[in-house]
């Protein structure tokens, strides 16, 4: 269908949260999204949990979530070449960090591909799974916003690697309205992969990240290259320059990435 829209009338935005199921605990709400989705719950839909038993983060590491972090996942069906699809986890990292920057004012950056961080340590982690079922195509995206849950308590290993919003501010967070907030956002985001604006969600990538130009590790399976980060691809990639002059994209979700400075 073609909508002739008359000038100054704006197509009705994507809404995001029309459907939201809360939940007290859950073991993931990725799993628990992916589950609904097959059930053919719709675009937009989200879960969210006060705290998960079974959290899960990217690379198949566990992702810690007591109570006071923000937990949740979001439907989406998106019907996108492959070359887009992989700029949803791009336009997940733009919308967390550009939400935490306008309402808390605190400088956070992105680490590639879309982990929020503040002095080094991780704020927000985010992980995108896709799957094709019965009903179709469908990604979950699961947004981990250490919120007011605080940092400071964590075994030692992940005290030095990670941060809370309350770490930061010295004070509680509204967590209903960071939710509320990042949702409208990443559906602004992705709606302009949607619309075929992602060049301009790749620029925002850009104006968000502290990385470009500096020394990295790249670690992939056992093995850990230096290299320095170049640019963020028109897909998402990452273009990195190893120290022999070789040029690389990186696109696997299962790559992690270490500042050297
Ligand atoms: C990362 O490793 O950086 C990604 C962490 C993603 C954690 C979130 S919390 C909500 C959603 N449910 C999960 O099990 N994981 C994601």
């Amino acid at each position: 269908m073609n909508l002739i829209l008359e000038e100054g009338i704006e197509p009705e935005a994507l809404h995001f949260g029309g459907i939201l199921l809360r939940f007290e605990s859950l073991g993931s709400t990725n799993a628990t999204a992916k589950a609904l989705a097959r059930k053919g719950l719709p675009e937009g839909t989200v879960v969210l949990a006060k705290m998960q038993r079974l959290g899960r983060g990217r690379g198949e590491k566990s992702w810690l979530s007591p109570l006071g972090g923000l937990w949740f996942s979001v439907i989406l069906r998106p019907r996108l070449p492959p070359s887009s699809m992989s700029l949803i986890p791009i336009a997940a990292g733009v919308s967390a960090a550009r939400t935490i920057r306008r309402l808390f004012q605190l400088d956070v950056v992105l680490k590639w591909p879309n982990d929020v961080m503040a002095d080094g340590k991780k704020v927000a982690g985010i992980l995108t799974e896709s799957s094709a079922a019965a009903d179709g195509y469908h990604v979950i995206v699961g947004f981990g916003i250490n919120a007011n849950n605080s940092c400071t308590s964590m075994p030692p290993q992940l005290r030095d690697e990670a941060i809370s919003l309350s770490d930061m501010l010295s004070s509680e967070i509204n967590i209903d309205r960071l939710m509320q907030e990042n949702l409208k956002e990443f559906a602004k985001v992705y709606s302009k992969i949607l619309t075929g604006d992602s060049a301009e969600v790749v620029t925002q990538w850009k104006h968000l990240t502290d990385m470009l130009r500096q020394p990295i590790l790249v670690y992939e399976t056992d093995v850990s290259v230096e290299a320095t980060a170049v640019d963020l691809d028109s897909d998402g990639a990452l273009l990195i320059q190893t120290q022999d002059g070789t040029l690389r994209r990186l696109l696997s979700a299962n790559i992690s990435i270490r500042r050297l400075k």
